[in-house]
C-alpha cells in the first residue's frame, strides 16, 4: 500500500464510520418494522375485534327485542329493534373498514346472512302488523338458521381474528431474537474489521518508525551505511531517502577526516623531524666544529623542534580522539610491566631532580583488556607531570592495587598540589593551572585531555585530589 500517512488515517475512519453507520441502519430498520407490525396490531387486529364485539352485541339485542316484538307485537319494542339494526349496520360499516381482505370476505357472507334474516323478520313484521295468520313457527326456524349463521360467523371472525394476532405477536417476537442475533453478528464482525483495519494501518507506520529507529542508532554509534530501503508511506520513504543522504555525506566527512589526520601527520611531523635530525648532526660536528654560542642556540632548535613534535603529536592524538578516529587494539595484560617501564624512562630525570621515586605494585594484580601503548601514554605523563611539578628532593609514589575486579592506580606526589577550583578543569584540552614560578615546567596541557580519553575509552575513570599537608594524586581505574 503506498498511501500517505494522512490517506491511511482517513481511510481507517472513513471504514469505522461504515460500519457503524451500516449497523445503526440496520438496527433502525428492524426497529421500525416492529413500530410498523405493533401498530397494525394496536389499529387494526384490536380494532376489528371490538368491532366484532360491538356486532355480536348488537346482533343478539336485535334478536331479542324481534322475538319480544312477535310475541307483545308492541311498537315500543320494534323501535328498540331498528336502534340495534342501525347500530349493528353502521358498525358492520365500520369493521369493513379497516378489515384485511379475508375479514372482509367474511363479513360479507355476515351480510349477507344478516340480509337474509332481515328480509324475513320484514315479511314477519308486514303480516304481523295486518294482523294476518301466518307460519310462525316457519318464519321463527328460518330466521333461526340464517342468525345462527351470522352469530357463528363473527364467532369464527373472532376466533381467527384472535388467532392471527396471536401469530402476529409470536412473528414480531422472532423476529426481535432474529435482529439481536445479526446485530450481535454484525457488531462483532465490525469490532474485528476495526481491530484488524487499526493493527494493519498502525504496524504499517510503526514498522518503517523502528527501521527508522534501527538506523538512526546505527548512525549514532559510527556506521553510515546508506542502505535504508522504506517504499512506503510516502512522508517516511522521503524521510528514509533523507538518512541515507545523510549517510553519504557522513561518509564524505569522515573520509575528510581520516585524509585531514593523514595529511596533517605528514605535512607536519616530515619537516620538523628534519629540523631535528639537521640540529642533531650540526651539533655532532657533521657540518664543521660549532662555537659555544652557536652549539647553545643550535641546543635551543633541538629542544624546540622536540616541544614542536611533541605538541604536535599530542594535538593530533586528542583531535583524533575527540574525532572518534582513534583506534585501541585491546589485549589482556598485567599493568605491573607498564608501569615499571614508565617509571624506569623517567629515571635520568628523577636522579637529576634528586627526588625519591617508589613504586608499590600489589602482587596479585588482576590482568585488564588494554591498549598497551595507550595506556602507557597516560602512565608517562601522571608521573611525568608529578616530577615535573614535584620540587627538588620531593617524593613521588606510583601505587597499584585490585579493588575487587578493578586495577587502581595512582601517582602521588609532594608538589605544590592542584589549585581547588581547577580540579575538575585540568582534565580539558590547554588547560594549565597557574605556574609559580619555583616550579615553572614546560608542557601543552594536552597531556591529562589525552589520558581522560583514553580511559574512558577503556570504560574507566580518572581524577585528582589534593592532600592536605602536601602534594596531590592522580588516580585512574581500569575495568579487568
Ligand atoms: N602532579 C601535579 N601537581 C600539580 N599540578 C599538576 C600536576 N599534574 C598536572 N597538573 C596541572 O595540570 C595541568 C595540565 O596538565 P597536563 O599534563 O594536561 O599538561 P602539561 O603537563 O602542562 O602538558 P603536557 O602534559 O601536554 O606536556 C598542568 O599544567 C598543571 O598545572
Ligand atoms: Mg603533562
Amino acid at each position: 500500500m503506498r498511501l500517505s500517512l494522512f490517506s491511511r488515517l482517513v481511510l481507517g475512519y472513513l471504514v469505522v464510520f461504515a460500519l457503524v453507520m451500516a449497523v445503526s441502519i440496520y438496527a433502525v430498520g428492524e426497529l421500525r418494522r416492529f413500530e410498523d407490525i405493533t401498530r397494525s396490531i394496536l389499529d387494526r387486529d384490536n380494532r376489528v375485534l371490538d368491532y366484532e364485539k360491538k356486532l355480536a352485541d348488537s346482533f343478539l339485542s336485535q334478536i331479542r327485542y324481534e322475538r319480544k316484538f312477535t310475541i307483545a307485537k308492541d311498537q315500543a319494542l320494534y323501535r328498540e329493534f331498528l336502534k340495534f339494526k342501525g347500530d349493528f349496520e353502521h358498525n358492520l360499516e365500520e369493521t369493513r373498514a379497516v378489515a384485511d381482505s379475508k375479514s372482509a370476505a367474511m363479513l360479507d357472507q355476515v351480510k349477507e346472512d344478516y340480509q337474509r334474516y332481515q328480509d324475513l323478520f320484514a315479511k314477519e313484521t308486514v303480516q304481523i302488523r295486518a294482523h294476518l295468520e301466518y307460519p310462525q313457527d316457519w318464519y321463527n326456524k328460518e330466521k333461526s338458521k340464517f342468525s345462527d349463521a351470522v352469530l357463528a360467523s363473527l364467532d369464527r371472525l373472532q376466533t381467527e381474528r384472535q388467532q392471527e394476532t396471536f401469530d402476529k405477536v409470536k412473528n414480531l417476537a422472532d423476529a426481535g431474537a432474529q435482529a439481536h442475533r445479526v446485530a450481535v453478528m454484525i457488531t462483532l464482525v465490525a469490532l474485528v474489521i476495526i481491530l484488524v483495519l487499526s493493527f494493519v494501518i498502525t504496524r504499517s507506520v510503526t514498522r518503517p518508525i523502528g527501521i527508522l529507529k534501527k538506523k538512526t542508532r546505527e548512525i549514532a554509534s559510527g556506521r553510515f551505511v546508506a542502505d535504508l530501503r522504506v517504499t512506503s508511506p510516502p512522508e517516511i520513504r522521503e524521510l528514509a531517502s533523507s538518512f541515507n543522504l545523510m549517510c553519504q555525506k557522513l561518509n564524505e566527512l569522515d573520509k575528510m577526516k581520516a585524509d585531514f589526520f593523514a595529511s596533517m601527520s605528514h605535512e607536519l611531523r616530515t619537516p620538523l623531524t628534519s629540523i631535528k635530525e639537521g640540529t642533531g648532526l650540526l651539533l655532532d660536528g657533521v657540518g664543521g666544529a660549532a662555537t659555544d654560542k652557536q652549539r647553545k642556540l643550535l641546543t635551543i632548535v633541538a629542544e624546540e623542534s622536540n616541544r614542536l613534535i611533541a605538541l604536535v603529536n599530542s594535538l593530533l592524538d586528542l583531535s583524533k580522539m575527540e574525532a572518534g578516529m582513534m583506534n585501541y587494539s585491546f589485549e589482556e595484560s598485567s599493568l605491573g610491566p607498564l608501569i615499571n617501564k614508565a617509571v624506569m624512562e623517567i629515571t635520568p630525570l628523577v636522579e637529576a631532580k634528586g627526588i625519591r621515586l617508589e613504586t608499590e605494585i600489589a602482587q596479585e594484580l588482576p590482568s585488564v583488556k588494554l591498549d598497551r601503548e595507550r595506556v602507557l601514554q597516560v602512565l608517562r605523563n601522571l608521573i611525568g607531570n608529578a616530577v615535573k611539578f614535584t620540587p627538588k628532593a620531593g617524593r613521588v609514589k606510583v601505587a597499584a592495587r585490585a579493588i575487587h575486579d578493578k586495577v587502581e592506580v595512582s601517582v602521588r606526589d609532594t608538589g605544590p598540589g592542584v589549585p581547588e577550583e581547577s580540579l575538575k578543569t585540568i582534565f580539558d584540552k590547554f588547560h594549565q593551572g597557574s605556574r609559580d614560578g619555583a616550579f615553572s615546567a614546560n608542557g601543552t596541557g594536552l597531556g591529562l585531555a589525552i589520558a581522560k580519553h583514553i580511559i574512558i575509552s577503556h570504560g574507566g575513570n580518572i581524577w585528582a585530589e589534593n592532600h592536605p599537608e602536601q602534594g596531590s594524586t592522580f588516580t585512574f581505574i581500569l575495568p579487568s
